[in-house]
């Protein structure tokens, strides 16, 4: 990641370019009939920090698309770290898929790819493109505000009664969804976005759903390169709502140590491939960045 991203020596490996920020959480009377977990069904301050993809912490970069959304929240000793993301799907499947993908993105000496090793790569591994076609064909709206991020990945809820099923969080902008065209919403950013963002968090004006996506059997819950059947018309149960009140020094999302693992009781960890790699991958990373 850090070699197809540019090594930049403290910066994340991905998402480089983040926004601090703070909040409260407040759980809707629904969300203890999917989890258990004090995380969501308590009300809590949250620390958040909204991203632009890419290894770049300046990322005046204005084809940069995908967004990110993480976010802590829960008290002491019930703490969960969510990720999300513009995007309702990941990459790749498994590990290696991943290493193979940026592996045959590394640019060569000319400052470019190898394209033809690219395109070979791309044609015997075709789910490799779902993530760029799903982009092409969703333009994001000119605001981190107004944009639906994903968790990607299915997570067994346990609630109170003991029973257990997957759930994928999608996190919903509560209000108006601003969509314009994706050159108009990139043509500046990220200034544009930043600009937005921090005028709307003075006006209070940013508000999320944590909506919890419920599962069928059958439902593919191994593979984050595709979606559920039908997905975008699931059942959703409302978990909380997240209120952006102010911004933070970014020292504080730098040094939070955020981890997916992370996760109090109620809220299991996802059983694919890429959950398991994601584990080290966020501890290697911070250690290397401090
Ligand atoms: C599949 C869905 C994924 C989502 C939604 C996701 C989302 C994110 C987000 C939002 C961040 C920025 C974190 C922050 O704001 O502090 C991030 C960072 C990062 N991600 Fe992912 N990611 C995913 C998959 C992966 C995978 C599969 C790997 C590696 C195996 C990975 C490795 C990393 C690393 C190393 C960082 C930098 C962590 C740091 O230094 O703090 N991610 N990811």
């Amino acid at each position: 990641m850090k070699a197809a991203a540019g090594l930049r020596p403290r910066s994340r490996a991905s998402f480089a370019w983040g926004r601090c920020v703070r909040g409260t959480y407040a759980p809707s009377d629904q969300a203890r009939e999917i989890t258990k977990s004090r995380s969501f069904t308590k009300p809590s301050r949250v620390l958040a920090r909204f991203s632009l993809d890419g290894g770049h912490p300046a990322a005046a970069n204005t084809n940069l698309l995908l967004r990110g959304f993480s976010f802590r929240l829960g008290g002491d000793g019930q703490r969960s770290e969510i990720f999300t993301q513009s995007v309702p799907i990941h990459f790749a499947r498994t590990p290696e898929q991943m290493l193979a993908f940026l592996a045959a993105r590394i640019r060569g000496p000319d400052g470019n790819p190898d394209w033809e090793k690219l395109e070979a790569f791309s044609a015997s591994n075709p789910e490799t493109l779902h993530q760029a076609d799903y982009i092409a064909a969703h333009p994001l709206p000119a605001s981190f505000a107004s944009t639906t991020y994903w968790g990607v990945h299915a997570f067994p809820a346990t609630n109170s009664k003991g029973e257990t099923r997957f759930i994928k969080f999608k996190i919903m902008p509560v209000g108006e969804e601003r969509r314009r065209a994706a050159n108009e919403a990139t043509a500046k950013a990220p200034d544009l976005l930043q600009g937005d963002l921090d005028s709307r968090i003075a006006a209070r004006d940013i508000r999320f759903s944590v909506m919890a996506l419920l599962d069928r059997p059958g439902d593919p819950v191994m593979d984050v390169t595709i979606r559920w059947p039908d997905e975008d018309r699931r059942e959703a149960v409302r978990l909380g709502t997240i209120v952006v009140t102010g911004v933070e020094a970014n020292d504080a999302c730098d040094e939070a140590v955020f981890n997916p693992t992370n996760l109090a009781e109620g809220i299991g960890r996802p059983p694919d491939a890429m959950f398991a790699a994601r584990c080290a991958a966020y501890a290697i990373s911070q250690t290397r960045r401090r």
